[in-house]
């Protein structure tokens, strides 16, 4: 089974823009590959961030992944800061990456912009992605359009390093596409985010998920009820394709068309399928969050597997480079 890698922000709840980009595809990929998904807190600290949140945070993360349907009998689910290797490993990437890539990145260049003062953890923060999925030399890595840059670099890492100390001994990533074409903000044109506020949380109780798509924008055309829509210009029709079942889809489509009923109508049923696609996600949420040392379990668990693997590579990785290793009586802690 081809190893895969993946990596979350540790954002608190998930929210559905994350579920239908990400974590459905990594639930899917449980079945046919080895998975390690692992909640990036190194990652969330390179841009301002509340440390007394940040726990919370983690293991609200952990909750609405297991409640998703990540299965810590299939797969390897833990926490990046449990397994000190992947700053280890970064640590030892920065010497072969080119400052130039770095600054090359758009991300880098985006979230840099905004800063008066940028600290070097931003600039290296696709050195550290590329020691999260290299430390356990994954090959398939599933994510959203906008990594494909990191994961180039990544490639470039992986064939920097092997071609100063060990031919072959990093494969080179490939990056694995989720099919959902990108969802807009429930206020039209932007990035679903949790911080922008234009996206509804997978354990949202009904009444709030309708409360929040209520105000939701549609395709601009309908100003009233009478007036006919376009389904492809409404960013709910793309929400109903995923969560209304075909013949649903296909009535919603033609009711836009023919103005056969308003946009409320349509996203109350919209609201409901919602509803009932993410019961069984909040159930689950629920029954995790009353016992939280099952969690903690849970990430200490994955947090062991994951170093034993970890720690195999940087093992490697130090003979490779040559260093000295710890001789005599004393075992390495
Ligand atoms: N940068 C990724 C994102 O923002 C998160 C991430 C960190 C990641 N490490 C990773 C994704 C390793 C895939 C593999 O979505």
């Amino acid at each position: 089974m081809a190893r895969v890698f993946s990596g979350i922000q540790p954002s608190g709840e998930l929210h559905i823009g994350n579920y239908l980009g990400a974590v459905r595809n990594w639930v899917a990929l449980q079945d046919t590959h080895e998975c390690l998904i692992c909640i990036v807190d190194y990652h969330a600290i390179t841009q301002a961030y509340e440390p007394e949140l940040l726990a919370q945070r983690t293991f609200d993360m952990a909750v609405s992944l297991l409640a998703s349907g990540i299965d810590p009998a299939r797969c390897i689910l833990f926490v990046q800061s449990h397994v000190p290797e992947h700053t280890e490993l970064s640590w030892v990437f920065t010497t072969v990456t080119p400052i130039g890539e770095l600054e090359r990145m758009t991300q880098f260049k985006d979230k840099s912009q905004r800063q008066e003062s940028v600290p070097a953890g931003l600039l290296n923060y696709p050195v550290l992605q590329a020691a999260d999925v290299l430390l356990y030399r994954a090959e398939i890595v599933p994510v959203g359009e906008d990594q494909l840059q990191h994961l180039e670099l990544m490639r470039e890492i992986a064939r920097k390093w092997n071609a100063r100390y060990r031919e072959g001994f990093f494969p080179e990533p490939q990056a694995m596409l989720s099919q959902a074409r990108r969802i807009a903000g429930l206020d039209g044109d932007a990035k679903m985010s949790k911080s922008l506020g234009n996206t509804i949380g997978l354990l949202e109780a009904p009444d709030r998920i309708w409360e929040l798509l209520r105000p939701a924008k549609t395709d601009p055309a309908r100003v009233t009820k009478k007036d006919p829509g376009d389904p492809e210009k409404c960013n709910l029709y793309s929400l109903h394709q995923y969560f209304s079942p075909p013949a649903t889809v296909r009535d919603v489509a033609a009711k836009c068309r023919s103005a056969g009923w308003g946009c409320l109508e349509c996203k109350r049923v919209l609201a409901d399928n919602m509803a009932a696609e993410f019961a069984p996600i909040r159930e689950r949420a629920a029954a995790l969050k009353a016992q939280p040392e099952r969690v903690h379990e849970i990430l200490a668990d994955g947090a062991r597997r994951a170093h034993a693997m970890a720690r195999e590579t940087m093992d490697a990785v130090r003979a490779a480079m040559g260093f000295l290793p710890i001789q005599g009586a004393r075992v390495r802690p």
